[in-house]
């Protein structure tokens, strides 16, 4: 019955998507869209996945929903993903329904063999208690990942490519960074240049005064700088990364559509500096159109990484579509 009910639910979100879908399919030459499935843009790739942000589950399935769709896309592409990156936020409000209800959709599609967790602000908001939120983030990525860790913060590698995963200790909207993460990651860093390859860093807060911040948070010029970034540990941060060449730091958080702006307020998805390139990744769950850049939910990027370069491929995963406008081509030094 329940399930009947469910199902009734939800053909219309199925439905609007095939609508959608049979759009793309006759308009995507128009609009720049590309109906295909997920598969390598070129020969060599050394190592690919999909990162992902801001997936904001709730109680209700509808949400649950929208993530499966695209975990769906994933678990089909024709070159298997080395990784699948949740880049925080995951849950609306770190309720123990909503890690379920992550686990739960995580566990009915194979997207890659190393799907990767970031803790997320809203992440940390299921108890008063940190190390609450804290083991709950570690238990349920040992449920919907595999992955034993201890803390918010470890490390894994994407098919030989170093992958370092930084997260806040505190519980407020910037990050709160401890010296012993900072020192660890330091370490991490070191270790990882050592392997020669591209070095790929995740955070949900994006470093401060980046990507159009503070302006793009709040779209208010009154707001102080730092505001909607890491916080007071960004400049640390920044500062290891400057000290290696082929760093990609990736984050989440700011509820921005991929963008390709241009200006110190104005809101762009992918920064390239000299030696580290800054990609913000767009609000799978539901972007802000106010902050910049195109707003259609399920988006995020598929990396391919080759001998000389890494390529951003923006993909709409609800709908199974390339937007290779907002693509973005980073030269390895
Ligand atoms: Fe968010």
């Amino acid at each position: 019955m329940l399930a009947a009910f469910v199902s009734v639910l939800f053909k219309p979100i199925r439905a609007g998507i095939a609508v959608f879908m049979a759009l793309a399919a006759v308009f995507g030459g128009i609009f720049g869209f590309e109906k295909a499935e997920i598969s390598h843009k070129n020969d060599g790739c050394l190592a690919s996945f999909a990162v992902i942000s801001d997936t904001h589950l709730t109680d209700a399935n509808g949400r649950r929903e929208v993530l499966e769709i695209g975990l769906e896309d994933m678990s089909k592409a024709k070159d298997r993903l080395n990784a699948l990156v949740v880049c925080g936020d995951i849950t609306d409000h770190g309720k123990i329904t909503e890690w379920e209800s992550f686990a739960l959709a995580m566990s009915r599609y194979d997207t890659s063999e190393n799907d990767i967790m970031v803790i997320g602000n809203h992440d940390t908001w299921g108890s008063d208690d940190l190390s609450v939120t804290k083991e709950n983030f570690i238990e349920y990525n040992k449920l919907a990942t595999g992955r034993e860790i201890n803390g918010v913060y470890y490390s894994t590698q994407i098919n030989g490519c170093p992958a370092i995963v930084l997260g806040s200790e505190g519980d407020h909207t910037y990050a709160t960074v401890s010296d012993a993460q900072i020192e660890w990651f330091a370490q991490q860093m070191q270790a990882a240049s050592q392997t020669g390859k591209p070095i790929f860093v995740f955070f949900h807060q994006p470093i401060n005064d980046t990507h159009g911040l503070p302006y793009t948070w709040e779209m208010n010029k009154e707001d102080e700088p730092g505001t909607g970034g890491i916080g007071d540990a960004s400049d640390r941060i920044l500062e290891i990364i400057k000290q290696y060449k082929n760093v990609f730091y990736i984050s989440g958080h700011i509820h921005a559509g991929f963008s390709k702006g241009e200006g110190k307020t104005v809101y762009s998805s992918v920064e390239k500096y000299d030696g580290y390139t800054l990609v913000n990744t767009p609000s799978y769950m539901y972007s802000d159109f106010l902050r910049g850049g195109n707003f259609l939910n399920g988006t995020g990027y598929v990396v391919e990484v080759y001998e000389n370069e890494v390529i951003f491929r923006a993909r709409n995963f609800i709908s199974g579509i390339w937007q290779p406008r907002y693509d973005e081509t980073v030269e390895l030094k």
